[in-house]
């Protein structure tokens, strides 16, 4: 081989192994094959040759380029691999390592609750809707059959939002039955609704009482719905709350807004009816769990509704209380108190 190719291949590969990035390595290729390289230069030269000499040149350069392609690129793919390697390692990630985990709360019993007690009576075709918690009288009061005589109106019972005059000053509501007036302006019947929500009182807390607390108000309203549907619908929610064994009665009560009124109870689930001493129902054997009753005609007369031709049922029930009766909360403050020892245990 030509003595001056020969020495370029022969120090080809110590160049090429202390190569070390592929820009480096773009710079020998075009050293040992460019246009300024040896190889280029005696390629150049052949024309210049006798010719009985060019073919040996001709072949020993071809050999070389060869050899020479073959060393670089050898070296390329070796060269990508440790920088592949080099990569690895360096943003290896230590899949043993713990997870850093975030303490997510959970829904609140109250909610959790609510929550329920919708899906039993969506799953009967009723809707669930929402309505403002400052109202106006009109719709707490005068359109529910409630005349401004009435105890309930009070100003020391009713939380006015500005105390001027009663009437047309908002207050915050003291129930969730207003949004059965909005809902019934709103649509003709039939209708099919339940609201929860947020009431408030002007009680002073104790046990049993918060002056905020919850609601689910239910509203059915069609041709032709009678009592014996209302004790259908409620003992249906009942049992599915609380339990297929669960007894309900309906006690005589009154409500402004409904004619006839009742209470519904339920049988103690604790001790099943009258266990001297039970601690849930306290020997009672009942619970009491919400009011109920027929919509009054003359609530059907402030919505525009006609009384001879439809009829309906309403109810009211407290959610803290559903959910006291069913998990035995002996203290309503419980659900405010914001103790995780409380909380973690409704998950
Ligand atoms: N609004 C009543 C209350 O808060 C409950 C109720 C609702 C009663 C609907 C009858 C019909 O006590």
């Amino acid at each position: 081989m030509n003595p001056q190719l020969a020495e370029v291949v022969e120090a080809a590969p110590g160049k090429l192994a202390a190569v070390q990035s592929l820009e480096e390595l773009d710079r020998v290729e075009a050293e040992l094959l460019g246009r300024r390289s040896v190889l280029a230069q005696l390629q150049k030269a052949i024309g210049s040759l006798p010719p009985e000499e060019r073919p040996a040149l001709g072949r020993d350069l071809q050999q070389a380029r060869a050899t020479l392609v073959e060393l670089v690129e050898t070296r390329r793919r070796a060269l990508e691999r440790e920088i592949a390697d080099r990569v690895a390692t360096a943003d290896r990630v230590d899949v043993t390592l713990d997870a850093f985990r975030l303490p997510l709360g959970s829904r609140h019993l109250i909610y959790q609750t609510i929550e329920e007690v919708c899906e039993i009576f969506v799953s009967l075709g009723y809707v669930v809707a929402e309505g403002p918690e400052a109202e106006i009288a009109w719709y707490n009061f005068d359109a529910l059959n409630t005349p401004p005589t009435h105890p309930a109106r009070a100003e020391t019972d009713t939380l006015y939002i500005d105390f001027g005059d009663p009437a047309t000053e908002p207050l915050l509501r003291t129930h969730t039955s207003p949004m059965q007036i909005r809902w019934m302006e709103a649509h003709r019947p039939p209708v099919a609704v339940v609201v929860p929500g947020k009431v408030y009182r002007a009680d002073t807390i104790d046990a049993s009482h918060l002056p905020v607390f919850h609601q689910v108000e239910g509203l059915m309203v069609g041709e032709d719905v009678r009592f014996s549907d209302l004790k259908g619908t409620l003992a249906h929610f009942a049992r599915s709350f609380f339990g297929p064994q669960t007894q309900v009665r309906f006690r005589p009560s009154f409500f402004p807004f409904t004619e006839p009124s009742a209470e519904l109870d339920v049988s103690c689930f604790a001790c099943r009816g009258g266990e001297p001493g039970c601690r849930v129902c306290g020997g009672e054997g009942w619970l009491e769990l919400l009011g109920c009753g027929m919509v009054d005609p003359n609530v059907f007369d402030a919505v525009g509704y006609d009384p001879k031709s439809v009829t309906g049922f309403a109810f009211g029930m407290g959610v803290e209380r559903l959910a006291m009766v069913r998990h035995s909360i002996d203290d309503i403050r419980l659900f405010v108190d914001n103790d995780l020892r409380f909380l973690r245990q409704f998950p």
